[in-house]
Order: C-alpha cells, then sequence, then structure tokens
C-alpha cells in the first residue's frame, strides 16, 4: 500500500461555455477538476486550501471512510466548512473497494463545477473480473449555467418555484459541437474502459455511443455481472463502467447523454455529444447521433436496473443481510410551506416520513462525539405518522411538513432495511437517494405502493445490486439493506441537488461498537470550529 498526496487549490477561474464567461469556483483552475488515483489498500492525504471568498468542504462521494465521518466532507454534517484562507486535509484509507467514484463539494451548489472522477485500481497483481482495456477514459455527464447558480437558486426560492434548469449538459465541462462556441472532443479506438459518472445537479440521465454497444461491468465502484446494452441509465451520484470495443467501420460516432425526464417540474430534453473518432479519420466527417431511449422511457428505466447484479464471485462475495434487526419506512414528498420572507407567502418543500430536514449551524458528528446538546434529536420516527395511500391519495393530502434535525439512532451492527416510498404529495417523480458512509443491497423496487405481505417474497437476496445511491422510481418505492457496521453521523439524500436544498434529508447515528477498533476515530487536529 502507498501513501498517495494531493494539493487541491480552491480558486475562481472566467472560464466560457456557449459563448458566455464567467467566474466560476474550481480545484486548480481546472474544470472538471484533478482525477484522484489511488489503489485499494493505499492512505490517502489531500490538502484542499480555500483561497476563495466561498465557504467550501469537499465529499469523496461513495468512499466508505470507515469509522472516519472526518473525512467525509459534508458541510455542517461532519465538519464545518473550510473558510476562505484555511486549510484542511482530508486523510482516509481506501479499504475493500476498487472502481470509478467521485468527489464533489458538499456545500450549497457549489457542486456545479467543482467535481472530479476518483479512479480506484485494484490491488497490485489483482486483475478486473473482465477483459483488461487497452486504455480508459472518464466521462463525466454535468450541467452548465450561463448566469450565476447561486443567483439562479436565490431568485427561485424567493418567488417560490424551481430555479431555471441548466443551459447545458455537459460531457468533461463541455456542452459538445451541438451547441454554439463549444469545442470538440475525441477519444481514440480499441476496447476501452468508460468511467461514467453522473455529476448533474438535477437530471437523471441516458447515454449511448452511436454504432456500438457497451458491457457494463461495475456500478458504484462495485463489479456487475457483465451485460450488454445499446444505452445506459444514471442517476447524479452513481457512477458506471463500461467496456466498449471500436469494432464498427472506422468513422466518426457520437456520445451522447439527455435526461430521462421524469420530473414534470423542470422540462429539459437538452442533449450533450461528445466525439468518439476512428484513427485515421479526419475531422471533416460527419458524426452519427446515437439511438437514446425517448424522455419518458419508464420501460426501459425499469428493464435496464433490473439488469443490474452483483457479480457474487468466490473473489467478490455479495453478503447481502439474510435478516432484519430493524424495519425503516420513509415516505418521500414534495410539498408547500408557508415562508414569511418569500413573495407570495409559500415555499416549495420536501420532506422524509413528513419532515422537512434543517440544516444545523454545527457539525452534527462533533455534536454527536463530543456530546454537545441542542444540536439534534434522534426521534426520527421509523415510519410516517399515519399510513395513507402513498401513490394514489389526492395531491392535496399532508401536504404541511414539520421543521427539524431529526436523526434516527442505529444500534452497532445491526441490519437495517429501509423502504423509500415514494409519494405524489405534489408531484410524482423519481429521487436518487445516497447514503453516506455506507454500500446498501438493492433487494426490491416496485412501481405503487409497498406491500408488507407480498413484496418481501420477491426480493432478491442472491445477488442484487449493491450501490450507494439508488434511483426510486416515479410513484414506486424500493426496498434496500445494509449492515450498520460503520459507527459515525451518516448523512442520507436525494442527490438532486433542488431536493436537497427543499429539505428531503436526514442522517444515521450509527452507535459505536463494543471492542476495540470499533469506534469513532478521533478527530483530527486541524478541524475547525463553525
Ligand atoms: Cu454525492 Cu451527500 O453526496
Amino acid at each position: 500500500a502507498a501513501v498517495k498526496r494531493y494539493q487541491f487549490d480552491i480558486q475562481v477561474k472566467n472560464v466560457s461555455r456557449l459563448c458566455h464567461a464567467k467566474p466560476i469556483v474550481t480545484v486548480n483552475g481546472m474544470f472538471p477538476g484533478p482525477t484522484i488515483y489511488a489503489r485499494e489498500g493505499d492512505r490517502v492525504l489531500i490538502n484542499v486550501t480555500n483561497h476563495a471568498q466561498y465557504n467550501m468542504s469537499i465529499h469523496w462521494h461513495g468512499l466508505k471512510q470507515f469509522r472516519n465521518g472526518w473525512a467525509d466532507g459534508l458541510a455542517y454534517i461532519t465538519q464545518c466548512p473550510i473558510q476562505s484562507g484555511h486549510t484542511y486535509t482530508y486523510d482516509f484509507n481506501v479499504t475493500g473497494q476498487r472502481g470509478t467514484l467521485w468527489w464533489h463539494a458538499h456545500i450549497f451548489w457549489l457542486r456545479a463545477t467543482v467535481y472530479g472522477a476518483i479512479v480506484l485500481m485494484p490491488k497490485q497483481g489483482t486483475p478486473f473480473p473482465f477483459p483488461q482495456p487497452y486504455r480508459e477514459n472518464n466521462i463525466i455527464l454535468g450541467e452548465w449555467w450561463n448566469n450565476d447558480v447561486e443567483e439562479i437558486v436565490k431568485q427561485g426560492n424567493k418567488l417560490g418555484l424551481p430555479p431555471n434548469t441548466s443551459d447545458a449538459h455537459t460531457i468533461n465541462g463541455k456542452p459538445g459541437p451541438l451547441f454554439p462556441c463549444s469545442e470538440k472532443r475525441r477519444t481514440r479506438k480499441d476496447l476501452s474502459l468508460l468511467r461514467i459518472i453522473n455529476a448533474a445537479l438535477n437530471d437523471e440521465l441516458f447515454f449511448a455511443v452511436a454504432g456500438h454497444n457497451m458491457t457494463v461491468v461495475e456500478i458504484d465502484a462495485v463489479y456487475t455481472k457483465p451485460f450488454t446494452t445499446q444505452a445506459i441509465l444514471i442517476a447524479p451520484g452513481q457512477t458506471t463502467n463500461v467496456l466498449i470495443q471500436a469494432n464498427q467501420a472506422p468513422g466518426r460516432y457520437f456520445m451522447a447523454a439527455r435526461p430521462f425526464m421524469d420530473a414534470p417540474l423542470t422540462v429539459d430534453n437538452k442533449t450533450v455529444t461528445a466525439i468518439l473518432q476512428y484513427k485515421g479519420i479526419p475531422n471533416t466527417v460527419l458524426p452519427v447521433l446515437p439511438q437514446l431511449p425517448l424522455p419518458n422511457d419508464t420501460a426501459f428505466a425499469l428493464s435496464y436496473n433490473a439488469k443490474l447484479r452483483s457479480l457474487n464471485s468466490p473473489l467478490y462475495p455479495t453478503n447481502v443481510p439474510l435478516k432484519v434487526d430493524r424495519h425503516l419506512f420513509y415516505t418521500i414528498g414534495l410539498g408547500i410551506n408557508q415562508c414569511a420572507t418569500c413573495l407570495n407567502g409559500t415555499q416549495l418543500t420536501a420532506s422524509l416520513n413528513n419532515i422537512t430536514f434543517v440544516m444545523p449551524r454545527t457539525g452534527l458528528l462533533q455534536a454527536h462525539y463530543f456530546n454537545i446538546k441542542g444540536v439534534f434529536t434522534t426521534d426520527f420516527p421509523d415510519r410516517p405518522p399515519k399510513p395513507f395511500n402513498y401513490t394514489g391519495a389526492p395531491l392535496t393530502a399532508n401536504l404541511g411538513t414539520t421543521l427539524g434535525t431529526r436523526l434516527s439512532k442505529i444500534s452497532f451492527n445491526s441490519t437495517v432495511e429501509l423502504v423509500l416510498q415514494d409519494t405524489n404529495l405534489l408531484t410524482v417523480e423519481s429521487h436518487p437517494f445516497h447514503l453516506h458512509g455506507y454500500n446498501f443491497f438493492i433487494v426490491g423496487t416496485g412501481i405503487g405502493n409497498y406491500d408488507p405481505a407480498k413484496d418481501p417474497a420477491k426480493y432478491n437476496l442472491v445477488d442484487p445490486p449493491e450501490r450507494n445511491t439508488v434511483g426510486v422510481p416515479t410513484g414506486g418505492w424500493t426496498a434496500i439493506r445494509f449492515r450498520a457496521d460503520n459507527p459515525g453521523v451518516w448523512f442520507m439524500h436525494c442527490h438532486l441537488e433542488l431536493h436537497t436544498g427543499w429539505g428531503l434529508k436526514t442522517a444515521f447515528v450509527v452507535e459505536n461498537g463494543k471492542g476495540p477498533n470499533l469506534s469513532i476515530l478521533p478527530p483530527p487536529k486541524d478541524l475547525s470550529p463553525c
């Protein structure tokens, strides 16, 4: 095992896209930011120095951070933000994980421009469980706004409306040749491993390459049973590794992405492209566009997700909990609350079990570790206050939510099943839920209301996909399981930035275990107070 060191300088830089220049927050002046390379077993030290006038914190999305929430990088959850002029070192080990993950700012909407890839190679001498690719490429899907994102969000909040959708989607920071003032990008030929990351703020995306099938081999840094597909579906927060063979007529082919547009409040169907170009082909050859599933192709989404299976091999077994100690049932709601400072007196809001999460002013992990009272409570309800017809009730049912910084306490090493149930309180919409500090197993999913009498019989307890982010289907439910073996305070939220901002989030307090090396590590010396 090696020690890998990185220096991240947070700085503002002028960047121009779609013929609009604007200052953006970057790491080392790069957009997207630098890639972190490490091997399973390595220790990684990332020194973040904040030269910008914004508070900052950086999250290593999908890294489990065993006992080490201090390196999770969530402003006001696991640390106080890194203030302008200050430095904080993220210090963590890569244990039992290999594949593609990513990093992003975890404070307000700054992840719009502050993000990059994490490439975790398997241990030295351990090959991939699939053919060795000749080369690799990171494909980071993102979004671009011509105007200042913070201003757009503030404006939306004031009006009690969702902010404007982005002006373009991006691949590795660029909207592609279908948009004005957009550079062309090309990738070369051969068997390639594409490490695809969805860093978009608010869109689940389809991605395809014209004329080429892709073989999915890994999701969220977990190997899968390989399967071939024309397109993939990827939610914000998720990563997907695919193999692609350049075995077609030499030419130029578009790779493209566009939203799985199941969000009625945010109509957005812009297509981002980049070019896959075979060697020796002139730049003047017209590229071919791929067939992407239609924006409302729910059938594709369901069948694609059903194909995702853990590898479950002797070397990479699937340790899905077969028995459950703690059953949780959380409803996902979007609604409207009163708002004194808003123009029309109301604001859009989001909730779990009708509770809208209120961000604390002190880091929750600090409050837990140092036993600071009054920062949060641990009375988050295990199920909604009263059951109702979640996907069939009229839109006006259950509109008001209560506010609170309420968490759920989980015993160390207990097995947890959480059913996330979408509702049609205001709109019916799909939600990519991300749990920090863990991977979980997606044991079941369905459309309509979850039925505790019938649905568990249909669970996959053999090779369920293991991920850190799961899309809860529109008007449906998803059941996940995990073993609570990582003590700390772990955030869980919808990875649509819009919904996180509206309060679609909570956290688990996983208690310390008894015995050596089963409690939260002491905090690092440079951890700053709020
Ligand atoms: Cu990728 Cu809490 O985030």
